[in-house]
């Protein structure tokens, strides 16, 4: 017999040394209460307050489950409506709704991509992107962040053979920045490229009617991936596009063939979520006008934000772990919850406290969060 190893009679204690080494690393995460206080959290993306609010009852008899993949079960009347909401929303032929982010970005990209296209993906494109790049089993180029140069170098690089795709997020949720879309948008055109952007973080939040950054730019992406948890306080997301797109993706996106439909209970709270959010300038107007002032009231006291940074996420640069972990402790004690992002969400060296803040925050919220940061300044000892 080769030696595995100590078995032990059980063939996952390995997980305890690899669960060691990530605490030596200190990578551990442990598991933390949604509900435990402190009263204020400042690092949710219910951006527009309406996760908690917001209670819809659905009619009684209403379809609480799926019961299968929608290839078997087939649509619901809640799915469809939902997609035709987003699909008019944001001015595309049709969407087709996934049962998370994590499942529409997997299940587009690793059903569009082939070995041998040109895909280029920015370096801070969410996880969910990669994954799908990997699963496609594609070498994606990866681009430093935001870097409109370096995509056009890597498109003009680009084989004749294959075909060329540029995937970005229309508002990355750790460093709070938006990309160039126009310029990218233009490139595309010039170099036969699909434009494929996930405006997750951006979706309810910028533009009239929440439309996003795309909307923000004047700019149409070949597809648009959106989810409902953020903004839009529920669950699920969508793929926007032609209906040639939505069609392939009911065929062959995996993550969506072989899983089950999104509850119909969650179609419906969706779908009044985005009749909501399409009407809330004044949640908007709100969220702007808080995230300025904390922005301001943060710089003054001496934190340091990330450059570039716009709209209602305001990521505080600490940079080594511990501090960014000192600094989330300190302010737990002043009765505000941001946790740290550390590595490897964030790139070694640049651990950040991502502040978040809502439209429904009161005066006396935002008050106390400014209190909090100024006591947690001396305490933690980190800007
Ligand atoms: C840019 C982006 N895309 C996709 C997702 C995944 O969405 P979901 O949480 O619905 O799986 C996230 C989640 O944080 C995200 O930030």
């Amino acid at each position: 017999m080769p030696d595995h190893g100590s078995f032990g009679g059980n063939p996952l204690a390995f997980l305890e040394a690899e669960l060691a080494s990530l605490e030596a690393a200190g990578q551990r995460r442990r598991r933390i209460s949604g509900k435990e206080p402190p009263a204020l959290v400042l690092c949710s993306n219910d951006y527009l307050g309406y996760a908690a609010g917001r209670l819809i009852l659905p009619p009684k008899g209403s379809p609480v489950g799926a019961t299968a993949s929608r290839l078997i079960a087939g649509d619901h009347p809640e799915h469809r409506a939902l997609e035709a909401a987003v699909a008019s929303w944001l001015g595309y032929e049709d969407a087709l709704v996934f049962s998370s982010g994590y499942a529409a970005n997997v299940g587009l990209l690793s059903s569009l991509l082939r070995p041998g296209d040109t895909v280029i993906s920015d370096a801070l494109n969410h996880a969910s992107i990669i994954d799908g790049i990997r699963l496609a089993r594609v070498q994606a180029t990866i681009v430093p962040h935001n870097d409109v140069e370096a995509i056009e170098r890597a498109l003009k690089q680009a084989p004749l053979a294959g075909r060329r795709w540029v995937v970005t997020e229309g508002y990355f949720s750790m460093d709070s920045d938006q990309p160039d879309l126009r310029s990218l948008r233009a490139l595309c055109d010039r170099y036969e490229a699909a434009l494929l952007v996930d405006d997750t973080h951006a979706l309810g939040v910028f533009a009239e009617e929440g439309r996003g950054t795309c909307a923000l730019q004047g700019i149409r992406p070949d597809a648009l991936v959106g989810t409902f948890g953020k903004a839009l306080g529920g669950q699920g997301a969508f793929v926007a596009g032609p209906t040639l797109l939505t069609e392939w993706l009911w065929n062959r996106a995996r993550s969506f063939v072989f899983s089950t439909g999104l509850s119909p209970l969650l179609a419906a709270a969706n779908l009044a979520a985005v009749h909501m959010a399409r009407q809330d300038e004044e949640g908007r107007t709100r969220l702007a006008i808080l995230a300025s002032r904390l922005r301001q009231a943060l710089r003054g006291q001496g934190y340091q934000l990330i450059e570039g940074s716009v709209g209602p996420i305001i990521p505080v640069l600490v940079g080594p772990e511990e501090g960014a972990i000192r600094l989330s402790e300190a302010l737990l004690r002043h009765g505000v919850r941001v946790l740290p992002i550390r590595p490897p969400t964030v790139p070694p060296g640049t651990s950040r406290l991502r502040v978040t803040v809502h439209a429904r925050l009161t005066e006396e919220e935002l008050e106390h969060a400014v209190d909090a940061f100024q006591k947690a300044h001396g305490e933690a000892g980190s800007s």
